[in-house]
């Protein structure tokens, strides 16, 4: 009898969330009503995640670039999010959800910071999945704050620049602590990384779905988890088969 080959889970996916312009444009609506259907796909794939136990889900909520859109966009973005978190969060907290927040908070408003440190404050302990909320992210940023925070150690004395490594920059970047991304996913269409999780993603697995962000739904989420099941992850070495014959 044969059977069938266990589907390889990742443990953590990221989620380049595109398309919900693109999705409000095809139906007349202002680009809001995007971002507005958008977030309820976040409150989806955040379960579906859980169920398909992903440990980690990593969404790029908010980009560093993001910030030259037209104001009232930019407005509408935060309000979602402030929108998100207050609805969501009692939710999340009861359904074991740790959520962790990257990005830089410094240039952000005090009620968005202050909202973004009570959801990790208060689901610090949760055993569940992790959701990273992305947020005011650019990976380029990420890298230059954490060389500054490792120059400044290396001048302190506390590094020895001869021993830095690469654990030395995971330790430093955002993400310290979280496993880097087995796959990453973009909507829409486009096919780049967009300054997101530059450094984490060197060994992904990337699969870029046509559909636009507010259609992306369960299936589509399956769909992206079966296609990575297909994919030979080699990290620059050769694939056992390969080596069994010696070529
Ligand atoms: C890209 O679509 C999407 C964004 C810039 C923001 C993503 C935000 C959400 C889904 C809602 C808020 C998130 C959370 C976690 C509450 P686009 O506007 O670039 O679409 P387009 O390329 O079609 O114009």
């Amino acid at each position: 009898m044969r059977s069938e080959a266990p589907i390889i889970m990742p443990r953590h996916v990221a989620i380049i969330m595109d398309g919900n312009g693109r999705w409000a444009k095809a139906r007349g609506l202002p680009r809001t009503a995007g971002h507005r259907a958008g977030v309820e796909r976040v409150r989806e794939a955040v379960r579906t995640a859980a169920e398909a136990e992903i440990d980690y889900l990593t969404l790029f909520a908010f980009s560093s670039e993001n910030w030259n859109r037209p104001e009232q966009e930019v407005s509408d973005l935060m309000g979602l999010l402030r929108f998100f978190i207050r609805r969501d969060l009692a939710e999340l907290h009861r359904e074991n959800v740790c959520i962790k927040v990257i990005g830089c908070r410094h240039k952000i408003q005090p009620d968005i910071r202050a909202l973004l440190n009570e959801a990790e404050d208060r689901t610090r302990g949760n055993t569940g999945i992790t959701l990273v909320i992305a947020f005011n992210y650019g990976a380029r940023d990420e890298l230059v704050r954490a060389v500054r925070q490792i120059a400044e150690a290396v001048q302190s004395g506390d590094i020895d620049a001869g021993s830095i490594s690469e654990e030395t920059v995971s330790a430093h970047i955002d993400t310290a602590g979280i496993p880097d991304p087995d796959l990453v996913i973009r909507t829409s269409g486009e096919q780049r990384l967009s300054n997101f999780l530059l450094w984490q993603a060197a060994y992904s697995e990337f699969v870029f779905m046509p559909c636009l962000w507010p259609d992306f739904d369960r299936a589509a989420f399956h769909d992206a988890l079966n296609e990575f099941g297909r994919r030979d992850r080699r990290f620059g070495a050769v694939s056992a088969p390969d080596l069994a014959v010696g070529s």
